[in-house]
């Protein structure tokens, strides 16, 4: 059974291209160490080397994600041009098999895989700590987090807001800013838009230039955008995160104590499993889900703001249901919600009577409550 899905594994990746090298990840020995569970984690290690483009990880992530059997799977990417870490030390090796593969089979939660998780800090300054999470990529965490923010800010709270979206980081375009932020002396002065503290990845790496941002780093910039920057005393700390269950969820919840996630999914059936995958792997490191925000759940025309239910209806619910968590709220795909996004201005802010403001507001206040 095993033999298969690893090779069913393979089989998808030789489907990923790396376009700079024009071979597919498996045949150059981009990706490799494939280690797989019985029950379909997987875990495998993608060399890159510092010119190739980070959304690779992604890809490859993706592309196993896909497979049938897989349930979990992590990616520990690695700079191509440093020799292979050695393998983890014992300890956490215990009972996966000596030799043959370099990294230890996952046999319980991913992070216990990890060798040596650094205990979580606490900021007590950050205030709540919430991490925006969704299985699938695009159901709309980055624009749900933004208008959150802006909404609880509005309401008289303090508040921050980290992009952890290392793959793709577009919170300062949702926010309407673009200049590196301030450094006084030791710490990085986060800006400021809408009322929001934010900082992000996208204001450290130059727009459209491939960054390199290996397993590692992730986890040392997370702890540096929690400890370095002068976020001053929050009520809340909205953290976007990358799809899925990778490095940057790992991170956060071993960097610091996550208050609570909240799950984004859209309504068809496919976003809803994977949405209850990501929400799975907050739950097992105690981290509780807060609740979950079905976005895009029907089409709101402008013209008529009439309601279409296009994408099928009530996988929220569904996987509110199954979590046993509330459904914070369903936000309808509405146009001006993406133009909000692309000129920088959030839906809350520059249409607040609309449908789909009127929601996030909604949600904002079922949160602080
Ligand atoms: N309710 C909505 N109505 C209309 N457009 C929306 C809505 N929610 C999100 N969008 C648009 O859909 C696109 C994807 O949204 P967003 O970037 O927030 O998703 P994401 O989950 O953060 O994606 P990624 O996984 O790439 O980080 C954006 O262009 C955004 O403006
Ligand atoms: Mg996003």
């Amino acid at each position: 059974m095993t033999d298969t899905l690893t090779a069913r594994i393979d089989g998808a990746l030789q489907h990923i291209v790396n376009p700079r090298t024009g071979q597919d990840v498996v045949s150059s020995g981009q990706a490799r160490d494939v280690a797989t569970t019985t029950d379909g984690k997987v875990r495998l290690t993608l060399l890159l080397a510092a010119n190739d483009d980070a959304t690779l990880a992604r890809a490859v992530r993706q592309a196993v994600e896909r497979v049938d059997g897989v349930t979990d799977v992590r990616v520990d990417v690695k700079d191509a041009g440093e020799p292979a870490a050695p393998p983890a030390p014992p300890a956490a090796n215990a009972g996966a098999p000596p030799k043959r593969s370099a990294l230890p089979v996952m046999d319980a939660a991913p992070q216990a895989a990890r060798p040596s998780a650094p205990t979580p800090v606490l900021y007590p300054n950050l205030g709540r700590i919430i991490a925006v999470s969704s299985g699938k990529g695009g159901v709309g965490k980055s624009t749900t987090t933004v208008n959150l923010a802006v909404a609880l800010a509005q309401m008289g709270k303090k508040v921050g807001l980290m992009d952890a979206d290392i793959y793709g980081p577009n919170i300062p375009r949702m926010m309407g800013v673009d200049a590196p932020p301030p450094v006084d002396g030791e710490k990085i002065i986060p800006l400021e838009a809408h009322g929001v503290k934010l900082m992000s990845l996208g204001f450290l790496i130059e727009r459209d230039q491939p960054a390199i941002w290996r397993g590692p780093i992730v986890m040392k910039i997370i702890t540096q955008f929690l400890r370095d920057v002068a976020w001053g005393k929050l009520d809340y700390f909205l953290v976007d995160m990358p799809p899925g269950t990778g490095d940057a969820q790992l991170s956060l919840v071993q960097a610091t104590q996550v208050s609570g996630a909240i799950i984004v999914t859209t309504p068809q059936e496919v976003a809803v499993g994977d949405a209850l995958r990501g929400a799975k792997m907050f739950q097992r490191v105690g981290v509780p889900v807060l609740g979950v925000v079905e976005n895009m759940s029907y089409f709101e025309s402008p013209e008529t703001g009439k309601p279409m239910a296009i994408f099928g209806t009530g996988g929220g619910k569904r996987l509110a249901d199954e979590l046993e968590v509330p459904l914070l709220g369903e936000v309808p795909l509405y146009p001006p919600v993406l133009e909000g996004g692309d000129s920088g201005v959030p839906i809350v802010v520059a249409a607040p009577e609309t449908t789909a403001a009127r929601k996030f507001v909604e949600i904002a206040k079922r949160l602080d409550a």
